[in-house]
């Protein structure tokens, strides 16, 4: 059933091409993004004063990326929250707010219960969700499915990928209503958006070299990932699929956070993996990686072909293809994911099934 993989979450990160081909691929017509089961009308979106994005874990990861597609590209408000912090906090819900919920199994129970939080505050609720049928897509007042298909693996992947392509969507889609992004705009990110499926295929083409680079690092007794924007979202899902399935401590942080405080751990020899996919934001990680770097760590870089100014502050850089700036985790999180996964086969960790986690959260 793993379908000649060594392991579930090998062949579902191979499955991402098909992932977020299917949950885009029946969105895009003619050059136009339909999303029937929105159930919105275009004054219904232009309405929308506030986005409240509430998830767990890796979803909420998504999430944090949305935040800054919704607001860049769209020019909405967000607030991104983890769903047990939202469900008792007392949240400020307004009329025209739209809260996203976001889950693969749509089990998750603070999720669920966060959704109930917000709909008995009067607001609409749409879910992204993966599993048909589950709870929070029988509960949400409209759904939008991922067609990931049936995860495994407790560490998400292709699950994670096809979030992010309904994320982008309904921020396309909000962005041309509102008039913030012209026909042309929106074909381009459509066209790149179409791209990515061949992208990410490329990047797993790379896993020989990232598991020889991951081998060097399986005694490493913690890690740090950095980044900025888009980027910080990034790195709080490389730091998470790295210590959920090697045990190796790890943190992501802001990499303008550095300074106050974090630096300080940083020793000869701590990994550091920077993610820098923003252009606007190359020169302040390029100073980031340095800052680290005559500290003693090595500096690992994910970054932009043609970006290769990082070569100067890193001591191993990963490339990725160029696409739209909004779209850049779906193609940085690939080595990310593979590093990780290298990381945990090189230990001989059990990589579906971590210790203490569950696939599903049913508790909270
Ligand atoms: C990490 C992981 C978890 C889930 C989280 C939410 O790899 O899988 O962090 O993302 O438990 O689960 P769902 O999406 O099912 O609500």
């Amino acid at each position: 059933e793993k379908g000649g993989y060594e392991h579930f979450m090998l062949k579902e990160m191979y499955e991402q091409p098909k992932a977020v081909s299917d949950t885009f691929s029946p969105r895009i017509k003619n050059g136009e993004i339909v999303i029937e089961e929105l159930n919105m009308s275009e004054e219904d979106i232009k309405k929308i004063r506030k986005i409240t994005i509430v998830a767990c874990g890796s979803a909420y990861h998504t999430g944090v990326t949305a935040k800054y597609v919704f607001e860049g590209m769209a020019r909405i408000p967000v607030e991104v929250d983890v769903a047990s912090e939202f469900r008792y906090r007392n949240p400020i819900l307004e009329e025209d707010t739209l809260v996203i919920v976001i889950s693969q199994s749509g089990e998750t129970a603070d999720t669920l219960a966060a959704l109930r939080e917000a709909q008995k505050r009067g607001a609409k609720v749409l879910g992204i969700v993966n599993v048909v049928g589950s709870s929070i897509a029988r509960e949400a007042d409209s759904v939008m499915h991922t067609w990931a298909g049936p995860e495994i693996a407790v560490a998400t992947t292709k699950a994670y990928s096809a979030q992010l392509i309904a994320l982008y969507l309904l921020a396309t889609k909000f962005a041309g209503v509102r008039g913030q992004i012209t026909g042309d705009e929106q074909k381009e990110i459509l066209d790149d958006i179409q791209r990515l499926p061949v992208q990410i295929e490329r990047l797993l083409e790379n896993k020989k070299n990232i598991q020889k680079f991951a081998n060097r690092y399986l005694a490493a007794d913690q890690v740090f990932f950095i980044g900025r924007g888009i980027d910080y979202g990034i790195s709080m899902e490389g730091s998470l699929k790295l210590k959920e399935i090697s045990y190796i401590h790890s943190e992501a942080y802001a990499a303008g956070e550095l300074k106050h405080g974090t630096i300080s751990l940083i020793e000869e020899g701590t990994l550091v993996v920077s993610v820098s996919t923003q252009k606007d934001l190359y020169k302040k990680m390029i100073s980031n990686m340095e800052e680290v770097r005559t500290r003693g760590a090595f500096v690992m870089a994910v970054s932009v072909e043609g970006n290769l100014e990082v070569e100067k502050a890193a001591d191993y850089v990963l490339y990725i293809p160029k696409t739209n700036k909004y779209l850049m985790n779906s193609l940085a999180i690939i080595p990310l994911q593979l590093f990780g996964y290298y990381i945990a086969v090189g230990k001989g960790a059990d990589v579906d099934k971590p210790r203490n986690l569950a696939k599903s959260v049913t508790v909270e």
